[in-house]
């Protein structure tokens, strides 16, 4: 099995908060990232497809496409969006970085049909990330 990974960038703004809550209990939970007006991220995504190579090609997957997929599916959707507000597949979830992975593998698990989907990576700063396995 080998394990091929495709990397991209966006950069969205958002704001974290659970509207069933009031001011005073999101502020405590979600502190800086509650600003009603919101804030940014350079976000990374690593799309991780495995497989077995078949020796016609020797690839899982062509990486050009799976980078189209990812560019068209999902960076097209998100780059340069409020994700509370502009993205529609973010609707009614508090945007996390757990929540934008997990929307991510729906919306890419059925567009990838060469070697299986087994990771996505969301990098929300340096130092802060996710991983999703589809569980
Ligand atoms: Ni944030």
């Amino acid at each position: 099995m080998i394990y091929v990974t495709r990397r991209a960038s966006f950069s969205a703004s958002h704001r974290l908060f659970n509207p069933s809550w009031s001011d005073a209990k999101n502020q405590e939970v979600f502190g800086k990232c509650n600003n009603p007006r919101g804030h940014g991220h350079n976000y990374d995504v690593e799309v991780t497809v495995a497989g077995d190579p078949p020796a016609a090609t020797g690839m899982v997957i062509d990486l050009k496409k799976l980078a189209d997929i990812i560019e068209t599916e999902v960076i097209e959707r998100v780059d340069h969006k409020h994700l509370n507000d502009d993205v529609d597949f973010m609707r009614g979830l508090i945007p996390t970085a757990e929540h934008i992975a997990m929307q991510f593998w729906k919306i890419l698990q059925p567009k990838i049909s060469e070697g299986k989907l087994v990771s996505i990576k969301l990098y929300e700063s340096a130092n802060n990330f996710v991983e999703y396995r589809g569980e």
